[in-house]
């Protein structure tokens, strides 16, 4: 039987697939930072800064926060070929679309279902990101392709086009689930002219979809089915032609919004409308072209990037904070978690701070440490007034913890085989197990065995040690009936059948097949690649206030 074929994107090397140690992350306190005193009760403390690989990272997440992120923002290294002095952007197009494909993957994990993610990238790889994001997220969960004016002015030495715009691609993790905020203009408009019981205002259109050319049930078969009307008729979508119709809306989402449908009988017999209230359109929707007045330009970001860091080496690829504002006001609300897996000088984290949001960032380079560590200093004191500063009233609070990825869990002994590192202490060691095993990690004050459960009766315990019979009878009667605990030890003397409730597994012989262990850094691939050829550069002072093409 012929297979069944599918349309995708193919590249090399596309089948190999990396299979990621899930680590733990360890604080470095020194660098985690929080403001002195409480500025207002929403202050947000539990922020994450995360220095290293982000592939590694998000791995590192996914236990914690799956389907918890409302918002992802990334800006990725655009592979234009160009080295930077940050980090090199000059990826082979396979490499690229390996990467951004093993890291978009979690990241659609990590989304909750009403998430959505937000990608700048340029006309080098935008087309094929697009195809790969279908790929990913469905096609139908594309929300759209923004035009952000990057640039306020030509670049006199362009050979063909002068480049004015970046993309944002836009994906819902669901597109029935997910809701962007409108613009806000401060007014209701006039064809809101229907009141509801509770004195909402609203207007209606039909639930039939109409006239954009898959309006039928050939184009959209699943949007064909029967309502039910007020007199209990099943009602179909039908044309004024009499063509098979579809609805606008799919099965799940009539369930969930029925309260919004209102039935009209006409001479035509029952038709289905739906209500779109004021309070949830005020404003106007989000157009798809963002110009450099509205939410700045590489210009804007590379003024606001000097003013914060004046002693350092300036970042050279920043986004201006008012367009991550844009995006955070339109796809997440206060106290909602946005995350950034390509931080770079930190404008995500920075911009969703003063707005309220919780913020997750990862960042490979040292200007983790060189710029986004003091950027956020900055804004926790309440001593960064620029960027959307004054437009939030932003005076400062909250706090972040900095951390590392944990070494590997297994190194090489001399011998070449796969030990324990001597780098993980007794909790390091229950903790990374736990997270391999899926149990929650929370050691009991009282109950020794109880370093991690999985539901309120199971739980699990390590130790180095090798158990014999009499501690294995004695945890067995500790766990009891109704109870089971998975023991990870170095060795065990007696039959383990014998305690029904005990599970007993030996590490590290248990675990080394699960991942590929010792593997450090995902982007070395990036790394590896020859610097590209800086080409006469110009002067340094000329770049800062030349708006042309980055990122
Ligand atoms: C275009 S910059 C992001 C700039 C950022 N939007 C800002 O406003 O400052 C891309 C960033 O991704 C980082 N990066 C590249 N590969 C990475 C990886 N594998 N893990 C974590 N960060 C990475 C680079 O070091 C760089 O700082």
């Amino acid at each position: 039987m012929k297979s069944k074929q599918k349309l995708e994107l193919t590249w090399v090397g596309k089948d190999n697939r990396p299979r990621l140690e899930p680590r733990i992350l360890i604080e470095d306190a020194e660098k985690s930072y929080h403001a002195a005193a409480r500025m207002s009760e929403t202050d947000i403390f539990d922020n994450v800064l995360i220095h290293g690989d982000n592939l590694l990272a998000l791995k590192a997440l996914e236990a914690e926060y799956a389907g918890k992120v409302k918002c992802v923002f990334i800006d990725p290294p655009y592979n234009t070929g160009s080295a930077f002095t940050h980090y090199d952007d000059g990826l082979e197009h396979s490499i690229w679309l390996g990467l951004m494909r093993d890291r978009l993957e979690i990241i659609r994990r990590l989304l909750s279902e009403d998430g959505s993610l937000w990608i700048t990238i340029d006309d080098h790889e935008a087309h094929y990101l697009k195809v790969l994001c279908d790929e990913i997220f469905g096609r139908p969960n594309f929300i759209a392709n923004v035009i952000w004016e990057k640039s306020d002015s030509p670049k006199m030495d362009s050979r063909f086009f002068s480049s004015r715009h970046d993309h944002i691609l836009t994906y819902a993790k669901d597109i029935e689930r997910a809701r962007l905020a409108r613009i806000n203009t401060g007014e209701v408009a006039s064809h809101f002219s229907k009141t509801d019981e509770k004195g909402r205002h609203y207007y209606t259109k039909p639930l039939r979809a109409m006239g954009s050319g898959d309006d039928t049930r050939e184009a959209r078969p699943t949007m064909y089915y029967a309502l039910i009307a007020p007199d209990g008729s099943e009602i179909f979508p039908v044309r004024p032609d009499g063509v098979e119709g579809r609805w606008r809306w799919s099965p799940k989402k009539v369930q969930a919004e029925a309260d919004k449908i209102e039935w009209v009988n006409g001479r035509q017999g029952w038709s289905a409308y739906y209500r779109i209230y004021a309070d949830s359109s005020t404003g106007r929707p989000p157009e798809t072209i963002w110009t450099h007045g509205d939410v700045g330009s590489n210009r804007t970001s590379k003024i606001e990037i000097q003013s914060l860091f004046s002693d350092v080496e300036q970042f050279t690829t920043p986004k201006p904070e008012r367009l991550i504002q844009r995006i955070l006001e339109l796809a997440s609300g206060p106290g909602d978690l946005v995350l950034d897996s390509f931080a770079g000088s930190g404008t995500t984290g920075a911009v969703a701070h003063k707005m309220g949001r919780r913020w997750i960032m990862i960042e490979l380079g040292q200007h983790c440490t060189t710029h986004i560590v003091p950027r956020l200093q900055q804004v926790i004191d309440g001593t960064d007034q620029g960027g959307v500063s004054k437009t939030v009233e932003w005076r400062g609070g909250g706090g972040f913890r900095y951390y590392e990825l944990a070494p590997s869990l297994l190194e090489k002994d001399k011998w070449g085989r796969e030990v324990i590192s001597k780098e993980y202490d007794a909790a390091m060691l229950a903790q990374a197990l736990c997270k391999l095993e899926g149990f929650t990690y929370a050691p009991s004050p009282d109950v020794y065995w109880q370093q991690g459960h999985s539901s309120e009766s199971d739980f699990l315990y390590v130790t180095t040690q090798t158990l014999g019979p009499e501690e294995l009878v004695a945890l067995s009667e500790e766990v009891g009936e109704g109870r089971s605990l998975l023991i990870l030890c170095a060795a065990f003397r007696g039959n383990a059948e014998l305690w029904p409730n005990l599970t007993l597994r030996k590490i590290p012989n248990h675990i080394r097949s699960r991942c590929e262990w010792g593997h450090d850094d995902y982007s070395l691939n990036v790394a590896n690649l020859p610097q590209a050829e800086v080409k006469a550069a110009p002067a340094p002072q000329a770049r800062l206030f030349d708006d042309g093409d980055v990122s």
